[in-house]
């Protein structure tokens, strides 16, 4: 009998894959074999010593002591690709979120509440304050060509889109199904000086921390828009906020709210919705809860 503890809420889709009668899974195990988890911040907890795999239902590891981890000799499994359709979504609405101050008109318009049949004359005095650019015809810079940036880049030029991008890690030419029309950065300097809407995709890490900053601020064209639906560290919230404050930043849409950021006008905090589809959960869960079972019944270690 494997035991396996949920540390979050997962997709019972995925632990369907678990026949019950070779598995025990609950969220209270004392020494589970596995863990299985979303979002929950395990730095803190002391490992169960017969643990020997953790799955995250998500692609970020962020949340694991990956070198402890790996210290342990626990396998950590993740979900690349498996919720990338979601992201891309939400990061499609974002870019028309940041250019036509939609959030702010919907506001507006429900304030107007109260004032009887007088509501459409108000719109149509009050509407020319919610002004904002087409995205046809813009140039969107891509940071980060794996599964959600790939998508994203090819998606954006159905819209229209003039389409940069640029990974720090790979190359270009090896991103997977990348259209032909998306041009190819020479650097990260060359697509933040050529962008009129960046996007960041790119995992949380050591080299990747703070990335957007002052430095890579002041680099960007004069009203750029900044769309973060990767992880909250990659942007420096201190710049950031003075490059919205002397007009460098038109808008910054970020996944990942923080006090700081929030009741800024020109900053559209969503509350990390990125992942959360109930197709995207299912996948996740089922694509964490087949590598997990593989691995525990057969030693296999698959991160696809
Ligand atoms: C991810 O890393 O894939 C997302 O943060 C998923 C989530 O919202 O749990």
């Amino acid at each position: 009998m494997f035991t396996i503890q949920t540390l979050d809420k997962i997709s019972a889709k995925g632990l369907e894959l678990f026949p019950r009668d070779q598995y025990e899974i609950a969220t209270e195990i004392s020494n589970p074999d596995a863990i299985i988890l979303r979002s929950t911040k395990i730095h803190d907890m002391e490992l169960p010593p017969k643990l020997k795999a953790i799955a995250r239902a998500g692609a970020g590891v962020n949340n694991i002591p990956i070198d402890k981890c790996t210290k342990k000799g626990i396998v950590v499994f993740n979900t690349p690709g498996a919720n990338a359709n979601a992201v891309k979504e939400l990061v499609l609405a974002a870019l028309l979120l940041a250019s036509r101050k939609i959030h702010d008109g919907i506001s507006w318009a429900q304030s107007l509440k109260g004032n009887g049949d007088q509501v459409p004359a108000l719109v149509e005095k009050g509407k020319s304050q919610f002004k904002g650019p087409e995205i046809k015809g813009k140039t969107l810079g891509v940071i980060g060509l794996g599964a959600i940036g790939v998508m994203v880049a090819n998606d954006a030029l159905a819209l229209g889109m003039n389409v940069i991008g640029y990974d720090p890690f790979i190359s270009i030419n090896s991103a997977w199904e990348l259209s032909s029309n998306v041009a190819k950065a020479s650097s990260l300097d060359h697509l933040l000086s050529v962008s009129d809407y960046i996007t960041i995709h790119v995992p949380f890490n050591e080299n990747t921390n703070g990335m957007i900053n002052k430095n890579t601020l002041k680099i960007m064209k004069k009203g750029v828009r900044i769309l973060n639906f990767a992880r909250g560290g990659l942007v420096d919230n201190k710049d950031i906020l003075e490059a919205i404050e002397n007009g460098k930043v038109a808008c910054y849409v970020t996944d990942f709210p923080e006090e700081e950021l929030l009741g800024n006008e020109r900053i559209i905090a969503i509350p990390h919705l990125g992942a959360s589809t109930p197709e995207s959960e299912e996948n996740c869960a089922l694509m964490a809860a087949s590598q997990l079972r593989e691995f525990l019944e057969k030693g296999n270690v698959r991160n696809s």
